[in-house]
């Protein structure tokens, strides 16, 4: 299939309420519409639908939504999916409601993350506003809403089939394991260098993080003071990666999992040629974290991996 773009991804969590000022105040995400269950979505553009926060007993990633060009690519996926033996579920007319696309399909990776293939998203020309001033916007439009990362305890050849097989995706880069960092696989499917990646943690599995960008410094060195003025968990400090230039500082939610708040990624374009980072780090990002995501559990014998035809 042609993805292209990560278009929106949701979560559960129990103290979901707290994004209406975190998300607002450190990042000037917009706060959305709510629905009856309490369920907060956040906004970074035009579109109505990015970041969904619903209320959950434990902190977890939901559902990743990835966007398709239209009908054609949306039939085009359901179809191989089918044949491949990931079973879609189409979503309902109210499902499709909720997330305001038009059409929408369902099912899981090899290790039993939902994920969703969509087309028609409802957008509103000129209405985003974002939660406070910023200097840029976000880097969002067609080309996403930045890039979600998995900790699985393997990158089994069912997973690498999953994603450059069904979901189309392009290696992009392998990181090996270093000091305090563990081995990850990075796939792109737009000129963003990475909408999906994984970390490589034995024995567990979950969501790592969420990146997030904006076109201006500015936003992130304010959003970098801020979240130390209000002595916030940062588990990442800033600096610059290597493979894609972002400079970003990593922070843990009121969810669980980390957000990654960057600019200056790079994009890739039709002369790009793979180099070979000799650091993954410029400077900085030294990990001051305590612990794993809430996010990232260890694996029960019934969550490993199944294979696909
Ligand atoms: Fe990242």
């Amino acid at each position: 299939m042609k993805i292209q773009a990560l278009g929106y991804v949701g979560f559960e969590s129990p103290r979901y309420e707290e994004w209406l000022t975190f998300g607002p105040e450190i990042f000037g995400l917009q706060i959305g519409d709510r629905d009856p269950d309490g369920t907060i979505h956040l906004r970074m553009d035009d579109r109505h639908r990015r970041l969904s926060v619903h209320p959950g007993e434990e902190d977890r990633i939901a559902y990743v939504g990835w966007e398709l060009a239209g009908k054609a690519a949306f039939d085009e996926a359901v179809a191989e999916l089918s044949h491949k033996g990931y079973a879609p579920y189409p979503g309902t007319a109210e499902e499709c409601k909720q997330r305001e696309v038009l059409r929408l399909a369902r099912f899981q990776d090899p290790y039993g993350f939902t994920h969703e293939v969509y087309y028609g998203p409802t957008t509103t020309v000129g209405s985003f506003l974002p939660g406070k001033p910023m200097a840029g916007s976000f880097v969002s439009g067609v080309d996403g809403v930045g890039h979600v990362v998995f900790a699985v305890p393997e990158f089994t050849p069912e997973l690498e089939k999953f994603v450059t097989g069904l979901l189309g995706m392009e290696l992009d880069l392998t990181l090996p394991a270093g000091k305090n960092r563990p081995s990850g696989q990075f796939y792109r499917c737009n000129p963003r260098t990475h909408s999906l990646a994984y970390v490589i943690l034995p024995g567990h599995k979950g969501v790592h993080h969420l990146e997030i960008e904006s076109t201006h410094m500015d936003d992130v060195g304010r959003a970098w003071d801020l979240v130390q003025e209000r002595e916030l968990p940062i588990t990442v400090t800033l600096g610059r990666h290597m493979p894609d230039t972002l400079i970003s500082f990593y922070m843990r939610t009121p969810t669980g999992f980390d957000i990654e708040f960057g600019a200056g990624g790079e994009l890739r374009d039709a002369n790009f040629v793979q180099t070979t980072p000799s650091n993954p780090e410029a400077w900085g990002h030294k990990f001051v974290g305590d612990g794993l995501p809430a996010t990232i559990r260890p694996l029960t014998p019934e969550q490993q991996p199944t294979a696909k035809d």
